[in-house]
C-alpha cells in the first residue's frame, strides 16, 4: 500500500508559520541531545516505562528506554495482572495511554546526520485491560502528517499485541509518530522502535511513497512462536 510522504512546508510558508517550524526544529534539537539514538541508530523505546533508565531487553538483547523523553503527554499505566505471564516482553508490561487531547505525538530524533534517512517503523500495542474497562480502543497512528494505519483492537485478545510496521524516508532530522483520538476509545502504546535501513533496500521507498506492512509470514517455521525480525 502507499503511503504519502511529506516534508515540512516551510518553503511556501508565511513567517508565522516558519517561526513554528523553527520552533518545532528546536523543540527537536534538546529532545536529541536528551535521547540520542544508538551507535548503529537504532532507537527502541518501552511506551510507558518509568523512570530515566533503560533496561536490556532479555528476547533481543537490545536496550530499550523509558519514553518521556520523547512525549511531554500520557501518564503511565501497568497493564492488568491477569495478562502478565513471565513470557511476556516487557515493553507489553505497561503503556502510556493519551486521555486528554485529539493528537499526541512522540517526536525522535533520525539519524540523518549519518546519511541514513530510510527507517522501518513498528509500533506494538497491547491493551491487557490497563485501564480496567475491559474496552479496546480504536484509533488512527500517523507518521508525521500520513496515516499509518488505524489501529483496532475491538475485536482482538486483550493479551494479543498488534504490530503496525511502515518503511518511509524522513526528511529532516526529526520525525514525529502521533496518536489520533477517533472517538472510539483513548489511544495508547505499549512500544515504538526505528531501525535505519540502507538506502539500497526497498528501492520502492523514496521521499514521496513509503511502504505500510500488509502481513508478516514465517515461510517453514521450525518453532510456531518465532518472531521473524
Ligand atoms: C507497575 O508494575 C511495576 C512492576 O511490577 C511496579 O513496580 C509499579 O509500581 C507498577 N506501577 C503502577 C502505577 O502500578
Ligand atoms: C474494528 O474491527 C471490528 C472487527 O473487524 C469492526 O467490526 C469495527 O467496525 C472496526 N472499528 C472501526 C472503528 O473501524
Ligand atoms: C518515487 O517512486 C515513484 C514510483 O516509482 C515515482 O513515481 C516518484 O517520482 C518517486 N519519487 C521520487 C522523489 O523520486
Amino acid at each position: 500500500m502507499a503511503m504519502r510522504q511529506s516534508k515540512l512546508r516551510a518553503v511556501s510558508a508565511r513567517p508565522w508559520l516558519l517561526l513554528l517550524c523553527l520552533a518545532l526544529a528546536a523543540t527537536a534539537g534538546v529532545m536529541q541531545a536528551r535521547a540520542q539514538p544508538n551507535s548503529i541508530g537504532f532507537i527502541s523505546i518501552d511506551c510507558g516505562f518509568p523512570g530515566t533508565t533503560s533496561y536490556v531487553d532479555d528476547a533481543t538483547t537490545l536496550p530499550y528506554a523509558p519514553d518521556a523523553a520523547f512525549t511531554d503527554a500520557g501518564e503511565n499505566h501497568n497493564v492488568s495482572s491477569e495478562h502478565v505471564t513471565p513470557e511476556l516482553p516487557r515493553i507489553y508490561r505497561d503503556v502510556r495511554s493519551f486521555v486528554d487531547g485529539a493528537r499526541n505525538c512522540y517526536t525522535l530524533p533520525s539519524t540523518l546526520a549519518v546519511g541514513l534517512n530510510k527507517y522501518l517503523f513498528r509500533a506494538a500495542f497491547m491493551y491487557g485491560n490497563y485501564d480496567g474497562l475491559n474496552r479496546p480502543p480504536v484509533f488512527d497512528l500517523y507518521i508525521g502528517v500520513n496515516l499509518w494505519k488505524t489501529v483496532n483492537l475491538s475485536s482482538s485478545d486483550p493479551a494479543a499485541p498488534v504490530i503496525a510496521e511502515a518503511i518511509v524516508v524522513v526528511p529532516d532530522d526529526f520525525v514525529q509518530v502521533c496518536l489520533v483520538n477517533t472517538g472510539t476509545g483513548t489511544p495508547f502504546i505499549s512500544g515504538l522502535e526505528l531501525r535505519p535501513l540502507k538506502n539500497s533496500i526497498y528501492p520502492q521507498v523514496n521521499a514521496t511513497q513509503g511502504l505500510v506492512l500488509q502481513s508478516r509470514r514465517n515461510f517453514g517455521p521450525t518453532d510456531m512462536t518465532d518472531i521473524i525480525r
